[in-house]
């Protein structure tokens, strides 16, 4: 299941705000595009927000004759949201690859070198996050870091797709990851559709679900992951994590290295949030009542000490975690 369609030189993209109930797609002509779409969620999930906003920013290379334009409209680009590092690593190399002018051909080719990189990138996670899993093993994963969050596979879900290919009965627990619902809405239906055994729990019934023993192993993926390991990713990951390690489940994270950052300290991530909308109204009906506040993350911090293994198309790597050098 492929979120992006490259048809010459023409972009669609699967507006997931959408998914399950009906597949729309969306036409990507330029950084605004990009932009809008990335804003506004139609695409997420960070390796495929770098991907479509690489091809949306070469579109606009089109338009633009003068390079500062053109970096700036890079910048602007960049804070469609904050914390997936893949969107700021996926405009720079286009800003790199363009040179001193804007040139398409340059840009365009170098987002066709983005979206097959990580195309091999999520086929190789899955080959080397498969040995992990055993026949039989019930994993949970939250949010989605599936075929929809990605170009096709998944990060977390790769793994998962190459045991069952091998014949490995595996089970899934999706959280249904409040307040966009990722899981319910977007995992529940990829996994569904590839003939998965998938159930669903609401975010809060991680721990019991643990506490009875149904959980064998945990994956998920990332949005950003920094030289020690500590994991950026949705919010509800950091208590996902904390249970794991309560009841001795492995934790597993899976990313591609477009989603590490070599560079920042923890306390210079920027967490987004998102508007209090969406923990007020539950498909455009109000829930909370008139007056009160909201504070809503989108994603959270988990520390690399609830980290059991990080798996990346260049290997499976165990604590003490040091990204320094790249993977
Ligand atoms: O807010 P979202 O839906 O973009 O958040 C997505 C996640 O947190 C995913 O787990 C992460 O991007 C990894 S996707 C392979």
């Amino acid at each position: 299941m492929r979120p992006i369609k490259v048809q010459g030189e023409e972009v669609l993209v699967l507006d997931q705000r959408l998914l399950p109930t009906r597949e729309k797609w969306v036409r990507i002509s330029s950084a605004e595009d990009a932009y809008t779409a990335i804003k506004t969620m139609i695409v997420r999930g960070a390796p495929l927000i770098g991907v479509v906003a690489a091809y949306g920013l070469a579109l606009s290379a089109k338009k633009v004759s003068d390079i500062e334009e053109y970096r700036k409209m890079g910048e602007w680009l960049k804070t469609a949201r904050p914390t997936a590092i893949n969107l700021m690593w996926a405009v720079d190399r286009v800003l790199r690859a363009t040179g001193s002018a804007p040139s398409f051909e340059r840009s365009w080719e170098e987002a066709n070198k983005i979206f097959s990189e990580e195309l091999e990138n999520a086929r190789k996670i899955g080959e080397n996050g498969e040995p992990l899993f055993e026949d039989g093993d019930v994993v949970l994963t939250h949010c989605n870091a599936g075929a929809l969050a990605t170009v096709d596979y998944g990060t977390a879900l790769a793994p998962l797709r190459v045991a069952k290919e091998k014949g490995k009965n595996i089970k899934v627990f999706a959280t249904e990851t409040r307040p966009v619902l990722q899981g319910a809405r977007l995992t529940a239906y990829e996994l569904v559709k590839d003939g998965f055994d998938v159930t669903l729990i609401a975010d809060t019934a991680v721990g019991l679900t643990m506490m009875k023993g149904y959980i064998k192993k945990v994956i998920v993926g990332a949005d950003r992951v920094l030289r020690d390991g500590t994991t950026i990713n949705k919010i509800g990951t950091f208590q996902v994590a904390t249970f794991a390690k309560r009841f001795n489940i492995p934790f597993y994270v899976a990313l591609p290295s477009s989603t590490l950052d070599l560079k920042s300290r923890v306390e210079e991530v920027v967490i987004e949030e998102r508007s209090p909308e969406e923990l007020f109204y539950i498909k455009g009906r109000r829930i909370a009542p008139r007056g009160v506040k909201a504070f809503n993350p989108a994603f959270d911090i988990t520390p690399p000490e609830l980290i059991t293994a990080i798996i990346t198309e260049k290997g499976v790597y165990y604590p003490p975690f040091n990204f320094g050098q790249g993977p």
